[in-house]
């Protein structure tokens, strides 16, 4: 099924991506960058799961950034929508099988850390897994990757070294943080959030994790970086709705833009 995949994106285009972006909730609009983009519907690809929440387009996109062949995911599954976990990572290990050796994932996350404001980026530093399901469960796939694979470096150090000075460089703060997945749909308690404060989280959220570990199955570097749309359940004493969420996504949109249109080219792929 993975193969039938990577045969039709061939079939689509010659570009061999060895960089591939996933855009979350309200992020999609750095796909608009790319020059001669080949949009593909998810519906299209044998196997793909389809995205079903709002502000998540569904098409994997891929083209160049200047010189840098490049695929986009704009839109990804989740667990909530009640896709299994290995569909959810369906994506990624397509990619991976393209030829993809680096990943970069953005996503919507609530902040935690007081420090953290509304509108904030953070570069995910770790994360703490709390979805109660793991994409690897299951026989392992040997031609993906090992059966215990490290987690201890999930996130590739030297990648967000180098995103630090392409935001410096760039004017843009940015912080870093440890993310803690969970399954939604809905928000957190204010009672969950005093428990993920304790437990060492600055951002939740409820993707990113499954890919991110089916990425390192692989062997790809990983980037991920979130985007603080909402302060989390209980730090504000106001409610969460989806909307404030899509709205601050929009209103980061042109950062996100320059910070990824900057970073992408210059992320080392050997
Ligand atoms: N919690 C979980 N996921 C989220 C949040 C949140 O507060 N904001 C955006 N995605």
């Amino acid at each position: 099924m993975i193969e039938d995949a990577v045969r039709h994106i061939r079939s689509r285009t010659n570009v061999e991506p060895r960089v591939a972006v996933v855009l979350g909730s309200g992020l999609g609009a750095f796909a608009d960058e790319l020059n001669s983009p080949v949009p593909i519907p998810y519906t299209e690809i044998p196997g793909w799961p389809g995205s079903t929440a709002v502000g998540h387009a569904g098409k994997l996109i891929i083209g160049n950034l200047g010189q840098l062949p490049l695929a986009v995911m704009a839109g990804r599954s989740h667990l909530y929508e009640g896709y299994s976990p290995a569909q959810v990572v369906y994506g990624v290990r397509v990619l991976g099988l393209l030829g993809v050796r680096s990943l970069v994932l953005t996503n919507a996350a609530g902040g935690i850390n007081p420090a953290f404001k509304r509108g904030a980026l953070v570069l995910i530093s770790d994360h703490i897994n709390l979805q109660g399901s793991n994409p690897l469960a299951g026989a392992n796939d040997d031609r993906l990757g090992p059966r215990f694979p490290d987690m201890s470096e999930a996130y590739c150090v030297r990648y967000r070294a180098l995103a630090r000075r392409v935001a410096e460089k760039l004017g843009i703060a940015i912080s870093e943080g440890v993310y803690a997945a969970m399954l939604g749909p809905s928000y957190e308690t204010p009672a969950e959030i005093r428990f993920l404060r304790t437990i060492g989280a600055d951002v939740v959220g409820m993707s990113t994790v499954p890919e991110v570990i089916a990425a390192n199955h692989m062997g790809m570097r990983v980037l991920a970086i979130s985007c603080v749309t909402n302060m989390a359940a209980g730090i504000l004493p106001q409610k969460i709705n989806h909307q404030e969420v899509l709205e601050t996504g929009a209103e980061l949109r042109d950062t996100l833009v320059l910070f990824l249109k900057t970073l992408l080219p210059r992320l080392e792929t050997d």
